[in-house]
């Protein structure tokens, strides 16, 4: 099984913000007693001695910065940063120096040294022999908590629930982050009082096998180490940037064109979202170009092949998201040439409204909308004619443009049945236009038909047809299906009617057969196409059906 690095690095934060707030929660108890957080941080570290749940903690630690550093190397244009990311990205760089004050001495101070340090020695030694290495470290703490919570609000901002739950995981963070400065100044105030007495103080350094000055300056050394290693590290990131940024310089540009005129130069390898950023294009990316959302999907009209080929993650999302043929992810499809691009999605849309959208859609409603179904009229004989490696090329130009023209018409793809497309239209906006919008996508479908027919003519030995048929009525939709298999569909009689109206299309030869419901929803004039009774198989009653002969003749 492939592990994506987008998922380590999720796994890894979690680990590491799980570590962060039960530390947090040993400082919050400081309000209580140092005693009280001395028994907790016992409780604790046992539990975080024992070798596999170090291993997974010091493994995530180095997963997740090195993870984020190839993140940063990754994002090609960092002044695109929103904010929040920046605030995070910040708060990460910084945790290693700050907290490399703290974990070296007491960490290497037990390997090497065999101290003893416990959580009121270590509160003592933070706030009574170096109180600015202290406060370094209590802000240390809240800069990791920091960069933990935008983490995770980046990951779940997307989920349904999280609209609901934002304002009291916040104020929970909040609290906590509070509860735990205010914790560590109770504790220095009474490690002060302890430090104060005597007896107390004089067995101290020995009770906990301090180690004398020599040890401080290995600990010293070793801490100047890590310094110069996170520094290293961060200073290869950038110049392996330049690197590339050179290199891509070298390789010359590519135009990125838009719906309206609108054109993007940008260096080779940018990738398409990146583009739009540059031209200040506006482009829809809810999750901020990671690869999750799907909100920057573009269809591409032109230059396919000049686009870095879709890595698993991209096609496991545009699955997700049922998007037909030579759709492709801007934020994850780098331009190594021309391109011509249309956005699929409202730049507007934000994660509220994604979250919204996708828990109305998984829940299931029973909603008025306009089904199509198309099939490509003998295809099954002319596939037995051609080697299998035509056939799937054929179906997917094919696919290609007529899911093209369903969305660009503003419908979505349901399915690809065998040669067969099931699409549905008015999810959001209502029957009436929904049929509208079926009905021109049908027209646009038979124009491209004829286009696609004229390109490949000296392949076939006949034009391809298709059938379609058009219904509109109530039908359940939701998100159904099992696992990677789950997809938002229609289910219903309004569907099985469509199907047999796709079929009926032979009987009648025409392209198009629209059933009454569709045609009172849409409020046109159907006059010119006659208009046939036919039973449907499995439907109590005749319905009336409008004959398209050629659809290229609706308005
Ligand atoms: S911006 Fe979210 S998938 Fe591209």
């Amino acid at each position: 099984m492939k592990i994506a690095a987008r998922q380590v690095r999720l796994v890894s934060g979690l680990v590491l913000f799980v570590y962060v707030a039960l530390h947090l929660t040993n400082h919050a108890l400081m309000n209580l007693s140092l005693a009280a957080a001395e028994a907790y941080a016992s409780a604790m570290f046992a539990i975080v001695a024992l070798p596999p749940v170090r291993l997974l903690l010091y493994g995530s630690l180095a997963a997740h910065f090195g993870l984020s550093l190839w993140a940063v190397y990754r994002r090609r244009d960092l002044a695109t940063l929103s904010r929040g990311e920046v605030v995070q990205l910040v708060a990460g760089l910084l945790v290693v120096p700050i907290l490399a004050g703290h974990v070296v001495p007491v960490r290497f101070g037990v390997l090497l040294f065999g101290t003893l340090p416990t959580h009121t020695s270590v509160t003592v030694a933070t706030t009574q022999f170096d109180t600015t290495g202290g406060l370094l470290l209590a802000v240390g703490l809240l800069l990791v908590w920091l960069h933990g919570c935008a983490g995770v609000h980046y990951w779940l901002r997307l989920k349904p629930f999280y609209a609901r739950w934002q304002p009291f995981l916040l104020a929970a963070a909040a609290a906590l982050g509070a509860l735990a400065l205010v914790g560590y100044l109770a504790g220095s105030r009474e490690a002060a009082a302890l430090f104060a007495d005597p007896e107390w103080r004089a067995g101290f350094a020995a009770r906990h096998r301090f180690p004398g000055e020599e040890g401080a300056a290995t600990l010293e050394r070793i801490q100047t180490g890590v310094f110069a290693f996170w520094a290293l590290a961060i200073a290869a990131v950038f110049a392996a940037r330049r690197v590339r940024a050179w290199h891509a310089h070298r390789g010359g540009r590519a135009i990125v064109a838009y719906p309206g005129d609108a054109t993007v130069a940008v260096a080779r390898g940018t990738t398409l979202l990146e583009a739009s950023r540059q031209g200040r294009i506006a482009h829809a990316s809810v999750c901020g170009g990671r690869g999750r959302c799907s909100t920057c999907r573009v269809r591409v009209e032109r230059g396919a092949e000049n686009l870095s080929l879709p890595a698993d993650d991209e096609l496991a999302v545009l699955a997700r998201v049922a998007a037909p043929p030579g759709v492709r992810l801007a934020c994850q499809a780098h331009a190594i040439g021309d391109v011509a691009i249309v956005p699929l999605l409202p730049a507007s849309i934000g994660a509220a409204a994604l979250a919204q959208r996708r828990e109305h859609e998984s829940a299931g409603a029973e909603k008025t909308i306009a089904v199509m179904f198309a099939d490509l009229r003998g295809f099954t004989a002319l596939s037995e004619s051609k080697l299998p490696f035509d056939v799937v090329f054929l179906l997917n130009r094919y696919f290609a443009e007529m899911g093209a023209a369903i969305e660009a018409a503003g419908g979505r793809i349901d399915k690809f049945v065998g040669d067969g497309i099931v699409a549905l239209f008015g999810v959001e906006s209502g029957p009436a236009q929904g049929t509208r919008e079926a009905l021109a996508g049908a027209r646009a479908m038979i124009e491209r038909l004829a286009a696609l027919n004229a390109a490949l003519a000296h392949d076939l030995d006949a034009p391809l047809r298709i059938g379609i048929g058009i219904h509109a009525g109530p039908a359940i939709v939701g998100e159904m299906g099992y696992s990677q298999a789950r997809q938002f569909t229609a289910i219903g009689d309004t569907v099985n009617t469509a199907s047999r109206l796709e079929a009926l299309t032979k009987k009648f030869a025409a392209d198009l057969l629209v059933s009454s419901d569709a045609v009172i929803a849409s409020g046109l004039d159907f006059a010119a196409f006659p208009e046939e009774t036919t039973d449907i198989r499995g439907r109590q009653g005749a319905l009336a059906v409008r004959v398209v002969k050629d659809a290229t003749k609706l308005v």
